[in-house]
């Protein structure tokens, strides 16, 4: 793989089709990971919103709508596509620290085992540093086996799978240590 090829940017007003077509290629009954205020589902608001939000957001301020302080990037090529997309969340409050952890994070199904995940966790483990964390809490679905082993093998180290009964599921939880 050529690293100079590819690139961890913030979301940008100017990508909606890019944007569009990542969402497009994988199935609409799954749950796409990482994509912080971009993520219709949760925060179902218009895109330019979206991507102001998620600008805000990334400076850690919470300004008018009470944001979630988060880092939210997109890992693209030359070409201006999409090949993954990932969310740091700065704070564990809430369920978070339960259950949904400081990291979401999702690769393009066309562009998997090419090592993006690794990149974009990596670079979010420099990230989070600078932000004074001294450890990250990653989880995920038990039984999501990519998803395992890649926490496992950016070095995360397996504490506990708790119940989440809204969500009807079990989760695992990891921490990387920084
Ligand atoms: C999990 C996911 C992000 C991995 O992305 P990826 O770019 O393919 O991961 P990488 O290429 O960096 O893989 C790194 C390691 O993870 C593990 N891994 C990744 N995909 C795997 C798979 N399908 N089966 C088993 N292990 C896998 C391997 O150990 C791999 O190292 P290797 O290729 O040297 O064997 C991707 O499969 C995905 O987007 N899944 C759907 C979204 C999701 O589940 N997100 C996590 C919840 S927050």
């Amino acid at each position: 793989m050529n690293n100079d090829e590819i690139q961890l940017i913030q979301p940008r007003l100017d990508m909606e089709h890019p944007f569009r077509d990542y969402i497009n290629a994988f199935t609409s009954d799954t749950h796409i990971a990482g994509l912080g205020y971009l993520d219709a589902r949760v925060h179902n608001i218009p895109f330019i919103s979206a991507i102001l939000q998620t600008q805000q957001a990334a400076t850690g301020q919470a300004g008018q709508h009470d944001l979630t302080p988060r880092t939210t990037l997109w890992l693209i090529n030359t070409q201006n596509q999409i090949l993954g997309s990932i969310d740091f969340r700065h704070n564990l409050n809430g369920t978070r620290a339960v259950w949904g952890g400081n990291i979401g994070f999702s690769v393009h199904p066309n562009h998997r085992r090419k090592g993006y995940a690794t990149i974009m966790l990596d670079h979010i483990k420099q990230c989070a540093k600078s932000h004074k964390l001294t450890r990250l809490l990653i989880t995920t679905d038990l039984g999501n086996i990519p998803s395992a082993n890649l926490i496992k093998n950016c070095g995360g180290k397996y504490d506990t799978t708790v119940n989440v009964p809204e969500r009807n599921l079990k989760v695992e939880r990891y921490w990387i240590n920084l």
